[in-house]
């Protein structure tokens, strides 16, 4: 028998098992970023994507952001879009316009320079982050490990970078249904292995960001994203039966049941529904994860308090809900209002809790 590690009792462990806890769990998505003096300092010596592919350094940036704010769980520092370069999208992330790719897809002739990752060794740098947190990382807190979902990283690469409508990549999408489905084929099958590769790293928990599915229609959605989604869920969780997986979406609420259905031990939601309807929607068999509106943390800490202890009066009292907002910490939000969030949080007295 091995030992059981210190992080498997941990509240978000428990919580992304749907166990009971002793309080609720908290992490924030972009926990490390723009809005960290410290994040801002590293990055005025290297650029983003430098960043990404410098282990120590990377890690070294989450490591500190999870100390200065006491969070429940360490994201690895890296983003979603870096496997698009081994796959055949060359990379760059540009002061002004932020992400750019350079090549998009668009036609069945472009597919044919598409790589299905098999091997993902071109990307082990992340997976020597993911080593690098672990062993800085208190072993009391677990790391998730992360990759785009394929409707979102598709988005990127047929766009070009961030769109507002995802035009092209829904004209595609509609004008050539063999050329997507065989590309968000592809996508799944290599984000499948990258995930693999990360839990084996050392990852203890796996989210997969579909953050702009939101624009689509539930039968859409079903039609042309779902069943590649759903590859990937179940492809890693062929190989890692025990790793959690959180399945996160916005901008759309009516997908949360066929997030579900795709799979996913934790679904994560936005704000746009309040969470106690979008946990019912779901089915209060998986657990869930948000939803406060980033926005909320540019008010002040009253209106942060009020607003948190809604979400948690209606999430507590039932086993697998993890706090987090609805999407990631905007780059204008004050710090001591994030760790006066995570504060909120933890010191939730759990006899408020609904019976
Ligand atoms: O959560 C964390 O702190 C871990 C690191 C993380 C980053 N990106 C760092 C980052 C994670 C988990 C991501 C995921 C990611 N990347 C998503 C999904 C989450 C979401 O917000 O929906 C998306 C859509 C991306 C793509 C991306 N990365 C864009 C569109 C941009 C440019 C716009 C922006 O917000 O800056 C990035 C850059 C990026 N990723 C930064 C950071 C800290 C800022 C880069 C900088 O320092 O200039």
């Amino acid at each position: 028998m091995s030992e059981v590690k210190k992080w498997e009792e941990s509240v978000m462990m428990r919580a992304a098992r749907g166990l009971p806890v002793s309080r609720v769990p908290v992490w924030l998505m972009r926990q490390a970023g723009r809005y960290m003096p410290e994040y801002r300092e590293v990055r005025q010596k290297t650029t983003f994507l430098e960043l990404c592919k410098n282990p120590p350094l990377a890690a070294e940036v989450m490591l500190t952001a999870v100390d200065k704010l006491k969070v429940d769980a360490a994201i690895i520092f890296s983003d979603l879009l870096p496997i698009l370069e081994p796959m055949g999208f060359p990379l760059e992330f540009s002061v002004s316009d932020g992400p750019v790719i350079h090549s998009p897809l668009r036609t069945a002739e472009d597919l044919t320079r598409v790589c299905e990752l098999r091997d993902v060794s071109p990307l082990d740098y992340v997976l020597e982050t993911v080593r690098k947190t672990r062993e800085g990382l208190d072993e009391s807190l677990p790391v998730i490990g992360f990759a785009g979902a394929p409707f979102t990283l598709a988005g990127y690469a047929v766009e070009g970078g961030t769109s507002r409508d995802f035009r092209q990549t829904k004209l595609l999408m509609y004008s050539q249904p063999d050329v997507w489905h065989e590309f968000l084929r592809r996508i799944a099958v290599s984000v499948a292995n990258y995930l693999i590769a990360q839990a084996d790293a050392g990852a203890q928990i796996l989210q997969i960001f579909d953050s702009w599915v939101g624009c689509l229609s539930c039968g859409d959605y079903r039609q042309y994203v779902l069943p590649h989604s759903k590859t990937i869920i179940d492809l890693v969780r062929e190989s890692c039966p025990n790793t959690p997986i959180i399945h996160f979406g916005t901008g759309n609420p009516m997908l949360l049941p066929m997030l579900r259905e795709a799979g996913g031990n934790v679904i994560g939601a936005d704000w746009r529904i309040a969470i106690d309807d979008a946990w019912a929607m779901i089915g209060h068999d998986r657990a869930i994860q948000g939803n406060l509106d980033p926005i909320v943390l540019l008010s002040d800490l009253k209106t942060i308090e009020r607003q948190t202890h809604a979400i948690l009066q209606k999430t507590a009292h039932r086993a697998g809900y993890i706090f987090n907002l609805g999407h990631g910490i905007l780059p204008q939000t004050p710090v001591e209002h994030v760790a006066a969030l995570v504060e909120i949080v933890k010191a939730f007295p759990m006899e408020q809790r609904i019976a």
